[in-house]
Protein backbone atom coordinates (compact mmCIF):
# COMPACT_ATOMS: atom_id res chain seq x y z
CA UNK A 1 0.00 0.00 0.00
CA UNK A 2 0.99 3.38 -0.96
CA UNK A 3 1.18 5.95 1.75
CA UNK A 4 -0.18 9.38 0.61
CA UNK A 5 -0.13 11.34 4.15
CA UNK A 6 2.99 12.94 4.06
CA UNK A 7 3.65 13.21 0.11
CA UNK A 8 4.45 15.61 -2.26
CA UNK A 9 1.84 15.73 -5.89
CA UNK A 10 2.11 17.48 -9.60
CA UNK A 11 -1.04 17.23 -11.18
CA UNK A 12 -1.58 18.40 -14.90
CA UNK A 13 -5.21 19.65 -15.68
CA UNK A 14 -5.26 20.51 -12.07
CA UNK A 15 -7.46 22.85 -11.65
CA UNK A 16 -10.50 21.43 -12.79
CA UNK A 17 -12.96 18.64 -13.62
CA UNK A 18 -11.41 15.66 -12.51
CA UNK A 19 -7.80 16.30 -11.63
CA UNK A 20 -8.98 19.30 -9.22
CA UNK A 21 -11.36 16.60 -7.91
CA UNK A 22 -8.19 14.52 -7.41
CA UNK A 23 -6.29 16.98 -6.22
CA UNK A 24 -8.45 17.94 -3.60
CA UNK A 25 -9.16 14.08 -2.16
CA UNK A 26 -5.15 13.86 -1.80
CA UNK A 27 -4.82 16.85 -0.14
CA UNK A 28 -8.07 15.81 1.97
CA UNK A 29 -5.63 12.83 2.87
CA UNK A 30 -2.71 14.47 4.13
CA UNK A 31 -0.52 15.31 1.21
CA UNK A 32 2.41 17.57 2.53
CA UNK A 33 1.87 19.75 -0.77
CA UNK A 34 0.69 20.18 -4.67
CA UNK A 35 1.62 21.22 -7.60
CA UNK A 36 -1.44 22.00 -9.68
CA UNK A 37 -0.48 22.96 -13.33
CA UNK A 38 -2.99 24.57 -16.04
CA UNK A 39 -3.17 26.77 -18.68
CA UNK A 40 -5.56 28.79 -17.83
CA UNK A 41 -4.00 31.90 -15.42
CA UNK A 42 -7.49 33.25 -13.82
CA UNK A 43 -8.82 30.25 -13.23
CA UNK A 44 -5.26 28.93 -11.15
CA UNK A 45 -5.20 31.59 -9.17
CA UNK A 46 -9.32 31.34 -8.01
CA UNK A 47 -8.35 27.67 -7.64
CA UNK A 48 -5.49 28.59 -5.77
CA UNK A 49 -7.43 30.85 -3.22
CA UNK A 50 -9.99 28.11 -2.69
CA UNK A 51 -8.03 25.31 -1.79
CA UNK A 52 -5.32 27.43 -0.18
CA UNK A 53 -7.95 28.28 2.51
CA UNK A 54 -9.66 25.13 2.70
CA UNK A 55 -6.19 23.69 3.48
CA UNK A 56 -3.74 25.91 4.46
CA UNK A 57 -1.28 28.55 2.83
CA UNK A 58 2.02 26.31 2.34
CA UNK A 59 0.42 23.56 0.72
CA UNK A 60 -0.74 24.76 -2.93
CA UNK A 61 0.81 26.04 -5.96
CA UNK A 62 -0.46 26.48 -9.16
CA UNK A 63 1.95 27.01 -12.51
CA UNK A 64 1.13 27.85 -15.99
CA UNK A 65 2.23 25.31 -18.43
CA UNK A 66 1.21 23.77 -21.73
CA UNK A 67 1.57 20.16 -21.49
CA UNK A 68 2.66 20.19 -25.22
CA UNK A 69 5.77 22.29 -24.12
CA UNK A 70 8.51 19.86 -22.50
CA UNK A 71 10.30 22.58 -21.43
CA UNK A 72 6.99 24.49 -19.58
CA UNK A 73 6.16 20.46 -18.28
CA UNK A 74 9.62 20.02 -16.54
CA UNK A 75 9.62 23.87 -15.09
CA UNK A 76 6.38 22.78 -12.86
CA UNK A 77 8.66 19.42 -12.00
CA UNK A 78 10.99 22.14 -10.70
CA UNK A 79 8.80 24.15 -8.96
CA UNK A 80 7.35 21.09 -7.10
CA UNK A 81 10.91 19.78 -6.15
CA UNK A 82 12.36 23.40 -5.07
CA UNK A 83 9.58 24.61 -3.24
CA UNK A 84 8.76 20.65 -1.37
CA UNK A 85 11.92 19.11 -1.75
CA UNK A 86 10.45 15.93 -2.83
CA UNK A 87 7.98 14.32 -5.25
CA UNK A 88 6.24 11.39 -4.96
CA UNK A 89 2.74 11.35 -7.13
CA UNK A 90 2.58 12.56 -10.68
CA UNK A 91 -1.18 13.13 -12.47
CA UNK A 92 -1.55 13.65 -15.52
CA UNK A 93 -5.34 14.36 -16.56
CA UNK A 94 -4.95 17.45 -18.66
CA UNK A 95 -7.15 16.54 -21.82
CA UNK A 96 -9.41 18.03 -24.52
CA UNK A 97 -12.29 16.64 -26.31
CA UNK A 98 -12.19 18.47 -29.49
CA UNK A 99 -12.21 15.62 -32.65
CA UNK A 100 -12.08 18.32 -34.99
CA UNK A 101 -8.37 19.80 -33.64
CA UNK A 102 -6.68 16.31 -34.47
CA UNK A 103 -3.30 17.77 -34.02
CA UNK A 104 -4.19 19.23 -30.73
CA UNK A 105 -5.96 16.09 -29.46
CA UNK A 106 -2.89 14.24 -30.09
CA UNK A 107 -0.64 16.52 -28.78
CA UNK A 108 -2.64 17.33 -25.40
CA UNK A 109 -3.62 13.86 -24.71
CA UNK A 110 -1.28 11.56 -25.40
CA UNK A 111 2.05 13.82 -26.40
CA UNK A 112 1.49 16.10 -23.05
CA UNK A 113 0.71 12.52 -20.92
CA UNK A 114 4.01 10.81 -22.63
CA UNK A 115 5.69 14.02 -21.53
CA UNK A 116 5.12 14.51 -18.40
CA UNK A 117 4.94 10.35 -17.44
CA UNK A 118 8.65 9.91 -18.85
CA UNK A 119 10.24 13.22 -16.90
CA UNK A 120 8.47 11.54 -13.71
CA UNK A 121 9.29 8.01 -14.61
CA UNK A 122 12.89 8.27 -15.79
CA UNK A 123 13.78 11.35 -13.16
CA UNK A 124 11.61 13.03 -11.07
CA UNK A 125 10.47 10.65 -9.11
CA UNK A 126 13.38 8.20 -8.73
CA UNK A 127 15.16 11.23 -7.75
CA UNK A 128 12.73 12.89 -5.45
CA UNK A 129 10.19 10.42 -3.50
CA UNK A 130 10.31 10.39 -0.49
CA UNK A 131 9.68 7.11 0.32
CA UNK A 132 10.40 3.81 -1.35
CA UNK A 133 7.68 4.25 -3.93
CA UNK A 134 6.38 6.71 -6.44
CA UNK A 135 3.24 6.42 -8.59
CA UNK A 136 1.98 7.77 -11.56
CA UNK A 137 -1.62 8.26 -12.35
CA UNK A 138 -2.64 8.78 -16.21
CA UNK A 139 -6.47 9.72 -16.70
CA UNK A 140 -7.59 7.58 -19.68
CA UNK A 141 -10.95 6.63 -20.37
CA UNK A 142 -13.71 4.30 -20.80
CA UNK A 143 -13.38 4.77 -24.90
CA UNK A 144 -9.58 3.48 -24.47
CA UNK A 145 -11.11 0.33 -23.54
CA UNK A 146 -13.51 -0.53 -25.87
CA UNK A 147 -14.32 1.20 -29.45
CA UNK A 148 -16.22 4.93 -29.55
CA UNK A 149 -16.95 5.46 -33.27
CA UNK A 150 -18.76 8.74 -32.54
CA UNK A 151 -15.53 10.30 -31.25
CA UNK A 152 -12.87 8.62 -32.73
CA UNK A 153 -9.53 10.86 -32.49
CA UNK A 154 -10.26 11.39 -28.48
CA UNK A 155 -10.80 7.96 -28.32
CA UNK A 156 -7.47 6.96 -30.08
CA UNK A 157 -5.64 9.25 -27.72
CA UNK A 158 -6.70 7.49 -24.77
CA UNK A 159 -6.21 3.60 -26.73
CA UNK A 160 -3.10 4.90 -26.82
CA UNK A 161 -2.78 5.85 -22.68
CA UNK A 162 -3.81 2.76 -21.88
CA UNK A 163 -0.95 0.91 -23.80
CA UNK A 164 1.41 3.45 -22.60
CA UNK A 165 0.55 2.87 -19.39
CA UNK A 166 0.64 -0.44 -19.31
CA UNK A 167 3.84 -0.32 -21.09
CA UNK A 168 5.13 1.52 -18.29
CA UNK A 169 3.84 0.04 -15.82
CA UNK A 170 5.06 -3.74 -16.51
CA UNK A 171 6.31 -5.49 -13.32
CA UNK A 172 10.06 -5.75 -15.27
CA UNK A 173 10.26 -1.99 -15.66
CA UNK A 174 8.81 -1.72 -11.70
CA UNK A 175 11.63 -3.35 -10.66
CA UNK A 176 13.97 -0.55 -12.09
CA UNK A 177 12.78 2.21 -9.79
CA UNK A 178 9.70 1.34 -7.81
CA UNK A 179 7.36 3.85 -9.56
CA UNK A 180 4.01 2.38 -9.87
CA UNK A 181 2.67 3.40 -13.34
CA UNK A 182 -1.54 3.22 -13.39
CA UNK A 183 -4.32 4.47 -15.35
CA UNK A 184 -7.84 5.39 -14.30
CA UNK A 185 -10.61 4.74 -17.49
CA UNK A 186 -13.62 7.02 -16.22
CA UNK A 187 -16.54 7.37 -17.96
CA UNK A 188 -19.09 9.99 -18.35
CA UNK A 189 -18.41 12.86 -15.95
CA UNK A 190 -19.77 16.05 -15.52
CA UNK A 191 -16.83 18.62 -16.58
CA UNK A 192 -16.09 21.54 -18.54
CA UNK A 193 -14.47 18.84 -21.33
CA UNK A 194 -17.93 18.06 -22.27
CA UNK A 195 -19.10 21.74 -22.79
CA UNK A 196 -20.28 21.11 -26.22
CA UNK A 197 -18.75 23.55 -29.55
CA UNK A 198 -17.89 22.67 -33.04
CA UNK A 199 -15.05 21.63 -32.49
CA UNK A 200 -16.35 18.61 -30.38
CA UNK A 201 -16.82 16.29 -33.13
CA UNK A 202 -15.16 15.83 -36.28
CA UNK A 203 -18.20 16.89 -38.39
CA UNK A 204 -21.75 16.76 -38.89
CA UNK A 205 -22.16 13.53 -39.92
CA UNK A 206 -21.38 12.18 -35.63
CA UNK A 207 -23.82 14.65 -33.79
CA UNK A 208 -26.78 11.83 -34.09
CA UNK A 209 -24.56 8.60 -32.73
CA UNK A 210 -22.90 10.94 -30.27
CA UNK A 211 -26.27 12.34 -29.17
CA UNK A 212 -27.59 8.70 -28.83
CA UNK A 213 -24.40 7.84 -26.40
CA UNK A 214 -25.03 11.20 -24.35
CA UNK A 215 -28.41 10.67 -24.03
CA UNK A 216 -27.81 6.76 -23.20
CA UNK A 217 -25.21 6.85 -20.17
CA UNK A 218 -25.52 7.87 -16.53
CA UNK A 219 -22.98 10.96 -15.60
CA UNK A 220 -21.13 11.09 -12.99
CA UNK A 221 -19.97 13.48 -10.71
CA UNK A 222 -15.91 14.48 -10.81
CA UNK A 223 -16.01 13.58 -6.73
CA UNK A 224 -16.83 10.26 -7.39
CA UNK A 225 -13.91 9.80 -10.14
CA UNK A 226 -11.68 11.89 -7.28
CA UNK A 227 -12.48 9.70 -4.83
CA UNK A 228 -11.54 6.33 -6.58
CA UNK A 229 -8.78 7.74 -7.90
CA UNK A 230 -6.84 8.12 -4.60
CA UNK A 231 -8.08 4.90 -3.68
CA UNK A 232 -5.97 3.40 -6.72
CA UNK A 233 -3.22 5.42 -5.99
CA UNK A 234 -2.70 3.95 -2.82
CA UNK A 235 -3.96 0.39 -3.14
CA UNK A 236 -3.13 -0.07 -7.12
CA UNK A 237 -0.75 -2.17 -9.08
CA UNK A 238 1.20 -1.02 -11.58
CA UNK A 239 0.07 -1.48 -15.05
CA UNK A 240 -3.03 -1.90 -13.76
CA UNK A 241 -6.62 -0.10 -15.39
CA UNK A 242 -9.32 0.83 -13.25
CA UNK A 243 -13.08 1.27 -14.64
CA UNK A 244 -15.01 4.62 -13.12
CA UNK A 245 -18.05 4.89 -14.53
CA UNK A 246 -22.03 5.33 -13.54
CA UNK A 247 -21.31 6.70 -10.33
CA UNK A 248 -20.92 2.92 -9.36
CA UNK A 249 -18.06 0.53 -7.42
CA UNK A 250 -15.06 0.89 -9.55
CA UNK A 251 -13.65 -2.47 -10.92
CA UNK A 252 -10.00 -2.94 -12.75
CA UNK A 253 -10.14 -4.00 -16.69
CA UNK A 254 -9.20 -7.24 -17.16
CA UNK A 255 -7.11 -7.76 -20.50
CA UNK A 256 -6.36 -11.55 -22.42
CA UNK A 257 -2.99 -12.59 -20.83
CA UNK A 258 0.34 -12.15 -23.31
CA UNK A 259 3.33 -12.43 -22.35
CA UNK A 260 6.15 -10.09 -22.83
CA UNK A 261 7.23 -10.33 -26.02
CA UNK A 262 10.90 -8.34 -25.96
CA UNK A 263 13.85 -9.11 -24.68
N1 LIG B 1 -15.31 14.30 -18.23
C1 LIG B 1 -15.36 13.09 -18.76
O1 LIG B 1 -16.45 12.60 -19.12
C2 LIG B 1 -14.11 12.27 -18.91
C3 LIG B 1 -14.22 10.89 -19.06
C4 LIG B 1 -13.07 10.13 -19.19
C5 LIG B 1 -11.84 10.75 -19.18
N2 LIG B 1 -11.77 12.10 -19.06
C6 LIG B 1 -10.42 12.68 -19.05
O2 LIG B 1 -10.22 13.36 -17.84
C7 LIG B 1 -9.20 14.34 -18.00
C8 LIG B 1 -9.65 15.61 -17.35
O3 LIG B 1 -10.76 16.13 -18.04
P1 LIG B 1 -12.01 16.74 -17.28
O4 LIG B 1 -13.18 15.92 -17.61
O5 LIG B 1 -11.65 16.96 -15.88
O6 LIG B 1 -12.21 18.12 -18.08
P2 LIG B 1 -11.63 19.56 -17.79
O7 LIG B 1 -11.81 20.32 -19.04
O8 LIG B 1 -12.22 20.09 -16.54
O9 LIG B 1 -10.09 19.28 -17.49
C9 LIG B 1 -9.11 19.26 -18.48
C10 LIG B 1 -7.99 20.18 -18.03
O10 LIG B 1 -6.90 20.07 -18.94
C11 LIG B 1 -6.40 21.37 -19.11
N3 LIG B 1 -5.68 21.48 -20.37
C12 LIG B 1 -6.17 21.40 -21.63
N4 LIG B 1 -5.19 21.59 -22.52
C13 LIG B 1 -4.05 21.78 -21.80
C14 LIG B 1 -2.71 22.03 -22.17
N5 LIG B 1 -2.33 22.14 -23.45
N6 LIG B 1 -1.79 22.18 -21.17
C15 LIG B 1 -2.16 22.11 -19.88
N7 LIG B 1 -3.43 21.86 -19.48
C16 LIG B 1 -4.36 21.71 -20.44
C17 LIG B 1 -7.63 22.26 -19.10
O11 LIG B 1 -7.29 23.62 -18.88
C18 LIG B 1 -8.42 21.64 -17.98
O12 LIG B 1 -8.04 22.18 -16.73
C19 LIG B 1 -8.96 14.45 -19.51
O13 LIG B 1 -7.79 13.77 -19.85
C20 LIG B 1 -10.17 13.75 -20.10
O14 LIG B 1 -9.89 13.23 -21.36
C21 LIG B 1 -12.85 12.88 -18.90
Amino acid sequence: MFEIKGKVGLVTGGTSGIGLAISRELLEMGLKGIVLVGLNVDLGMKVLEELRREFGDNKVLFVKADVRQKDELEDAFKVAVSTFKNLDIVVNSAGILKNKRIEDTIDINLKGTIFSATLAFEYYLPKYKSGTEGVILNVASITGLEPFDSIPIYASTKWAVVGFTRSLGTERQYMRNNIKVLAICPGFTTTPILDFDEDTLLNSNYVEIYKSVTNSVIFQPASHVGKAAAFIVSQGKSGSMWVIKENQPIYEAKFEDRKLCIG
